[in-house]
């Protein structure tokens, strides 16, 4: 056990390096915003065009698509007002699985079949003859010339279709609509998920100026002041920033934080050197360090005997699910127990606890690692806005945050402790992700018709 111990004692990070972490991140954030280092920075800091000033929104039915994780998903959103605010109701919803060769063919394959999956959607719910405004919530990193108009940088998470990338993603999806002939839409706001999110958590609570997830990716948006988002002219007012902070660390800042599991993850993965802070964090990449470090201990003859079963010995075999269910085990062990008998391993007592142990250790390092980042982007904010104290709230979605028993609170923790003088409030999203893109394109519908008639 104390072989095992030192082992896992690797993945702790105290309070000094967590303070370490943020300054890091706040550096390249600051180096993301400013146009003579935003080439090099890693955090990116991409301007979104969503807008402190709202004008109102249009009411009426939207369509929101939302890619970004294993799912695709299609909604029909109502938006409705009343003398407070607006509101929405989503009315209807449906999800489709995205088959691997669409991920990873070519761009018009994938984008093929989003119009294949909404000419089915619009069937089924009888609305394919109405031309709906549509929000589409595009959850990769996309600098916007507008709202409705922005290129892919590159893409995360497992996605790879050739011919995306460097290319106008709603120009895409508008030219797959039109080969197919058979709907018309009218696109007009694109957004990430951490945006979408945060927009729909503003509507029930005006504090709510960032948008965070930890599931599949993890990142996170806030309102910065206009005029230290260089890239976009302007000097009143907010502007939404997506900062694409899972890409931190691949300039070398968390070097001597990550570990050889980290590496091998890293190395093994679709987009090597890419994305490292979120390697480290999210449910894409959780279960497998758990597996890897699983594996160590079984070469070390620390676990199950030193026998690694072949399905253990295979990569990906330990679902992020797993690590939640692990921890989810109520003392009995017998939750423990199925997995890994699922698994094809035939664990002890000990065996079990050291598994428990392992997966704590991965998800708490997770929690930490992401906290210490959202700490950062709050203390910024206070910082700008010159405010004594910071009373905020941050939307949140994402299965880890929400599925994990432990991270949720683990995470809440380590961000208070490293944000002195703010009071900050999570709020978890419901269908953020497609809630909000109707809501934005509520209002840019409304912020449309104003140009017209003006
Ligand atoms: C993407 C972000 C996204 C996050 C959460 C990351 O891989 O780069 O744009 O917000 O995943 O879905």
């Amino acid at each position: 056990m104390d072989k095992v111990e030192q082992i896992l004692s690797e993945f702790r990070l105290n309070k000094e390096d967590l303070k370490e972490i943020m300054e890091r991140m706040q550096h390249e954030m600051d180096r993301g915003l400013r146009i003579e280092t935003h080439e090099e920075a890693s955090v990116k800091m991409l301007p979104t065009y969503v807008c402190s000033t709202p004008e109102g929104s249009e009411v009426g039915d939207f369509l929101a698509l939302d890619l970004g994780g294993t799912n695709f998903r299609v909604m029909l959103v109502i938006v409705g007002e009343d003398e407070e605010r607006s509101w929405k109701v989503e009315t209807k919803n449906q999800m489709y699985s995205i088959p691997e060769d669409a991920m990873t063919g070519t761009a018009e394959m994938l984008f093929d079949y989003i119009a294949e999956c909404m000419s089915d959607f619009l069937d089924k719910h009888h609305i394919k003859h109405k031309k709906l405004p549509l929000g589409f919530t595009f959850s990769f990193p996309v600098r916007h010339e507008d709202i409705d108009k922005g290129i892919l940088i590159n893409w995360t998470k497992g996605f790879k279709a050739s011919g995306a990338e460097g290319n106008n993603i709603v120009g895409l999806l508008r030219d797959a609509i039109k080969r197919r002939g058979d709907f018309e839409m009218d696109v007009v706001a694109m957004v990430n998920d951490t945006v979408a999110t945060m927009i729909s958590c503003y509507y029930e609570d005006r504090s709510c100026e960032v948008g965070m997830i930890v599931g599949t990716g993890c990142n996170a948006c806030y309102m910065e002041e206009m005029r230290t988002v260089e890239l976009v002219e302007g000097e009143e007012g907010r502007m939404c920033v997506n900062t694409e902070w899972g890409a931190f660390g691949d300039n070398g800042e968390l070097e001597e934080f990550r570990l050889e599991y980290d590496r091998v993850v890293d190395e093994t993965s679709i987009n090597p050197g890419h994305q490292l802070y979120e390697k480290v964090i999210s449910g894409k990449y959780m279960g497998e360090l758990v597996r890897l470090v699983l594996m160590k201990l079984v070469n070390e003859d620390l676990l199950f005997n030193g026998e690694a079963s072949e399905q253990l010995k295979t990569r990906g075999s330990f679902e992020t699910r797993f690590v939640s269910q692990v921890e989810s085990d109520t003392g009995d062990r017998k939750q423990i127990y199925n997995i890994l008998s699922s698994l094809g391993v035939l664990p002890s007592e000990l065996d079990c606890d050291i598994v428990r142990l392992v997966c704590e250790s991965v998800s708490t390092r997770s929690a930490h690692m992401c906290g210490a980042g959202l700490a950062g982007v709050i203390n910024r904010m206070r910082e700008r806005r010159c405010q004594e104290a910071l009373k905020i709230t941050v939307g949140v979605d994402g299965s880890v945050y929400k599925l994990h028993p432990c991270f949720r609170d683990k995470f809440h923790k380590i961000v208070r402790d490293l944000t002195p003088h703010c009071e900050i409030t999570f709020i978890q999203s419901e269908e953020g992700s497609g809630r909000g893109a109707a809501l934005i394109s509520a209002v840019a519908c409304k912020m449309a018709a104003c140009m017209l008639t003006q």
